[in-house]
């Protein structure tokens, strides 16, 4: 059994303008211990999937169909009660995008953390288990007595992964974990969701816009694009034998420090709106390849370790090409 199955997931904000469809249709397995990297550009659906996975979508955002099963429940049909009580914190939990900078700026780590273990009727040693999760994230214990300004970022961050993990989810959600920070600090968080990965058994979703960070940690990769995504595989395959045509334009966009081609490449164009879209492809306006198929619907078609969707790689034009 996949540790989560999500299918045909579509998660829309009602805006005055009409829906704006910001997750579209989402496919995604993931198998235990299994880690993902779902990237994709600024408002193509990234923190709208995490928020609807978690339960958290905030009015005019509703998710309005297809399932999400964790370890085989259905978290869909979950009254928000029923899954505040069972799922958050416990199996699931999300480092929000931009959560470091949301602590509460008059409460002590440790009061924060304690929150959490009295909303869950913690009973044992509170103590030694803020203590633990503080270790699990590289920080002393002396940090539980500090407020959130007398930390670095690098710390906030930590803290707020702190409070993730301190109920031991074996799947953690973390939202552009390393955007605010710099570059050695990034590379030492992503160290850090690492060791979660290998020692606390966790599986780990990676949102980031950063696809060559994800390599650093996630056995599969989803790309996404306005609101679909568009190609899920292996790393590795994603890597080298890229299909999606827009996954194809974003890893020739990682510049690459020993490469001769000295060359910026970027993908010209712009993302549709996501208010009123049609059922065509959403990366037909942009794409070298487009077709006229492309413009009704979108495909989904398996790939060695995952799919793609785009009517490039339909069997039956593979064929006719002779290949
Ligand atoms: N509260 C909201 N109300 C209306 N539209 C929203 C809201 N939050 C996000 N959106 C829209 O949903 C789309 C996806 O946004 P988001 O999920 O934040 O993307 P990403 O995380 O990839 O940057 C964007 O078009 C964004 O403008
Ligand atoms: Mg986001």
């Amino acid at each position: 059994m996949s540790k989560l199955a999500v299918s045909g997931l579509k998660a829309y904000y009602f805006t005055e303008r009409g829906p704006l469809k910001a997750v579209d249709g989402v496919n995604l397995e993931l198998a235990d211990r299994e880690s993902i990297g779902i990237v994709g550009e600024s408002g193509s659906g990234k923190s709208s999937l995490g928020t609807a996975l978690m339960h958290s979508m905030q009015a005019p955002g509703k998710v309005v169909e297809g399932s999400i099963l964790l370890d085989g429940v259905d978290l869909n049909n979950m009254t928000p009660s029923e899954f505040s009580r069972k799922i958050r914190w416990k199996k699931m939990a999300m480092v929000f995008q931009g959560a470091m900078n949301a602590l509460d700026p008059v409460y002590t780590v440790e009061s924060q953390l304690l929150e959490i273990l009295k909303e869950h009727g913690y009973s044992g040693d509170t103590e030694e288990k803020i203590k633990n999760a503080l270790d699990s994230v590289g920080l002393d214990a002396s940090v539980a007595k500090k407020y959130p300004h007398e930390l670095s970022g690098g710390m906030k961050q930590r803290i707020v992964i702190a409070m993730a993990i301190l109920m031991e989810p074996d799947l953690l959600i973390a939202d552009e974990p390393t955007t605010a920070l710099d570059v050695i600090m990034q590379k030492k968080i992503i160290e850090l969701l690492k060791s979660l990965r290998d020692e606390r058994k966790m599986n780990i979703v990676l949102i980031t816009h950063d696809l060559a960070l994800v390599s650093l940690i996630a056995d599969k990769i989803g790309i996404m694009y306005a609101g679909q995504l568009v190609e899920v595989g292996a790393a590795g395959d994603i890597y080298k034998t890229p299909k999606h045509p827009y996954t194809k334009d974003l890893i020739k966009a990682i510049p690459r420090l020993h490469s001769t081609d000295k060359k910026i490449h970027f993908i010209p164009g712009r993302p549709p709106s996501l208010i009123n879209i049609t059922d065509g492809c959403r990366f037909y306006d942009r794409c070298s390849y487009a077709m006229d198929i492309c413009k009704k619907t979108v495909p989904e078609f398996p790939t060695a370790s995952g799919y793609v969707r785009c009517w490039l790689y339909d069997p039956n034009i593979q064929k006719e090409k002779g290949e």
